[in-house]
């Protein structure tokens, strides 16, 4: 059987891979940005993961205004690093996991969770940094990867407990798939941000350390705040806090927090990442 070991929340923020690529994670101001992901890297290479569901939003690579699914997930055989106007990231194709893609796909839409299908698609920094900041800088991606795509770009977002509820079933999911993988699942972006507007750098700390305090241990009343209290309070972009509930919701209801990382800021964000092992 297939087991959701642990779960990953990171932000994802552009410029990250752009230091990475360009050789400048040991300045001053990338350095402590770095330094939050080493426990991580070192944790993820013990770990060994078969497959990660790496939970992220497309930022117009993939999807565009002209088609925006609210959830989606990635059943390729590999996707491609996107060209984001400065050329592809020169980071490792993302080898996808059909098999269990389509068996969750299955699983979640006769649990009454709509997903589009992808059979094809490119990849980009909302996927590619979080990996990066795992795994470091590797020939290949260390392990299979199955992109699963929410719509936190384009009004209306799902809410939050929606996106707890969706990883409820993709747990189910995961534990009624035959073969013994070692599954990880990934929540990504956030956290307060807003990057355009009268409040364009809006950055609230507050907000960022209570949902940080209450992520492990105080999940379900964590889900029902509403799409607007993100907005107000974590800035527009702040709502891709959402995607980290997808990953609590398809963890064990108790989770041991082994690593918890918070730096602003990082371009226009703050920074926030978290490791969950599953307790039996
Ligand atoms: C930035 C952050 C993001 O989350 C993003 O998607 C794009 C840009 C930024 O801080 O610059
Ligand atoms: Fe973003």
């Amino acid at each position: 059987m297939a087991r959701i070991t642990a779960g990953v929340a990171t932000s994802h923020v552009p410029a990250i891979g752009a230091a990475l690529d360009n050789g400048q994670t040991q300045t001053d101001y990338w350095r402590p940005v770095f330094a939050g992901y080493e426990f991580s890297k070192e944790w993820m290479r013990r770990e060994k993961p078969d497959v990660v569901i790496l939970v992220y939003n497309d930022h117009a690579s993939a999807f565009g205004l002209n088609l925006v699914p609210t959830f989606a997930i990635g059943c390729g055989e590999e996707f491609a690093p996107a060209d984001e106007g400065w050329g592809p990231r020169p980071v490792p194709t993302v080898k996808g996991c059909p098999e269990l893609a389509w068996h969750i796909m299955q699983s979640v839409i006769q649990d009454d969770f709509d997903l589009t299908v992808i059979n094809e698609m490119a990849v980009d920094h909302e996927l590619t940094v979080p990996l990066s900041l795992m795994f470091g800088q590797p020939q290949a991606w260390p392990c299979r990867i199955i992109p699963f795509a929410v719509n936190v770009v384009v009004y209306p977002p799902p809410s939050g407990r929606r996106c707890y509820q969706l990883g409820k079933a993709i747990r189910k999911a995961v534990e009624s798939f035959d073969e013994d993988l070692n599954v990880q699942i990934w929540g990504t972006g956030g956290m307060s941000h807003q990057l355009q507007g009268p409040r364009a750098g809006l950055i609230n700390q507050q907000f960022d350390n209570a949902f940080l305090d209450r992520l492990a241990n105080d999940a379900e009343s964590l889900a029902g705040i509403p799409h607007i209290n993100y907005v107000r309070e974590a800035g527009s972009e702040g709502i891709e806090l959402v995607m980290w509930l997808i990953m609590r919701g398809a963890l064990n209801a108790r989770v041991q927090e082994l690593h918890r990382f918070y730096h602003v800021p990082a371009s226009n964000t703050a920074v926030g990442h978290m490791v969950l092992k599953n307790v039996e």
